[in-house]
């Protein structure tokens, strides 16, 4: 039987791309309702699919048919919503930033496991068909000893009257907080190590408003590979470059177009298979053959959604718990903490 999922926030990236991506495409998923604050979303959306549709989250988790909610609201009603709907028998799939702080995402964790419902994070870039090929590549050693990964997620986000991310008590930040948090769970997810320490700089270059627009990571994760994390709300869309790059002591592996919610893109990798002498020359292409990679696209919603599923039908650990979200969430505020201080963190 496939999953009854029920849409809190139905206006933005789920209209967009997680319903009909992932939620209506997922063998195991099924759309019953959908909810929204703005009736225009809700009649627009319910009509759409042709499911129920609720001015309330009480009357969405009152309705028997939803079994799943995803959680696609402003970052500073997460945490009231996922506890109300673990309490209604819902099992909750919530979008990053999980809440406002970590005390906030703890409880939320607590109520998921008091009412015994999963509690995943859509961290759904774990999903995309590259990503989980370099991941398979690193693990296979063809990089030899992981050294260094890089990672950029920029758009152009000019000042919106009300947009939550742009203020601070509605999204708990800006740029880092809104997109690094993606660029730094993938680098985790495919170094296979968390970060354990932090240095960070933000700043307000472009755009008025309060969250900072410009925002960049520099990483030490725990089995000693460093990284970089860019995250720019002030730069042309079509001018970001959105970089994925990792390096170990065998080659390299850029991606092109797989940071941010196309699910193609492909894989550049150089890899030599012996670690050769040294070399004064320094050649850049003596004996490295470039492999471009584009593996089968996996449409990264759909399988973040199925992933979910099959998590509540086999009664096992979502693919992307709370918890992730949570660690998410201490990196952020150790990030946050050294833009503030200038020091380096750890994160705990
Ligand atoms: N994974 C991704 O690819 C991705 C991409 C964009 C956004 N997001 C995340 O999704 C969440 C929503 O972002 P967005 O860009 O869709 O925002 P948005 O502002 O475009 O849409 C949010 C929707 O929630 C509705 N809403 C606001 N308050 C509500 C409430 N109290 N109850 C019910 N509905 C309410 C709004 O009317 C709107 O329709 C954020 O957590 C964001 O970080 C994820």
């Amino acid at each position: 039987m496939a999953i009854g999922w029920g849409v809190i926030g139905c206006g933005g990236i789920a209209d967009r791309r997680t319903i009909p991506e992932g939620i209506v495409p997922a063998p195991s998923a099924e759309l019953v309702a959908v909810q929204d604050i703005a009736e225009e979303r809700v009649n627009e959306v319910s009509g759409k699919y042709g499911v129920s549709g609720y001015g309330t989250v009480e009357e969405l988790l009152a309705d028997d048919n939803v079994e799943a909610v995803y959680i696609a609201t402003p970052t500073h009603v997460h945490h009231e919503q996922t506890v109300a709907a673990a309490q209604a028998g819902k099992h909750v799939l919530c979008e990053k930033p999980l809440a406002l702080t970590i005390d906030e995402c703890e409880a939320s964790i607590a109520a998921c496991a008091q009412a015994g419902v999963k509690f995943g994070t859509n961290f759904m870039m774990r999903f995309h068909a590259c990503h989980t090929a370099i991941k398979q590549m690193i693990e296979a050693g063809d990089l030899g000893t992981p050294v260094l990964g890089r990672a950029e997620l920029t758009c152009w986000y000019p000042p919106i009257e009300g947009a939550f991310r742009q203020i601070q008590a509605l999204g708990g930040g800006g740029a880092m907080i809104d997109m690094g948090n993606h660029c730094i769970d993938l680098l985790e997810f495919l170094l296979g190590s968390k970060v354990a320490r932090v240095a960070c700089f933000t700043e307000h270059l472009v755009q008025d408003y309060e969250t900072e627009d410009t925002a960049v990571a520099a990483l030490h994760f725990a089995n000693g590979a460093v990284g970089m994390v860019d995250t720019l709300f002030n730069v042309p869309d079509a001018a970001a470059r959105n970089m994925l790059e990792v390096y170990g002591s065998k080659g390299s592996i850029v991606t092109r177009g797989t940071i941010g919610q196309e699910s193609g893109g492909s894989i550049s990798a150089i890899i030599e298979g012996e670690t050769k002498g040294y070399d004064a020359q320094q050649a850049r292409d003596a004996g490295a053959a470039e492999q471009i990679i584009e593996p089968d696209v996996v449409n990264m919603y759909e399988a973040a959604i199925e992933g979910f599923c099959e998590a509540i039908q086999g009664d096992t650990a979502p693919p992307v718990p709370g918890e992730d979200g949570l660690w998410s969430h201490q990196v952020m505020d150790a990030l946050y903490e050294s833009a503030r201080t200038g020091e380096v963190l750890e994160v705990r």
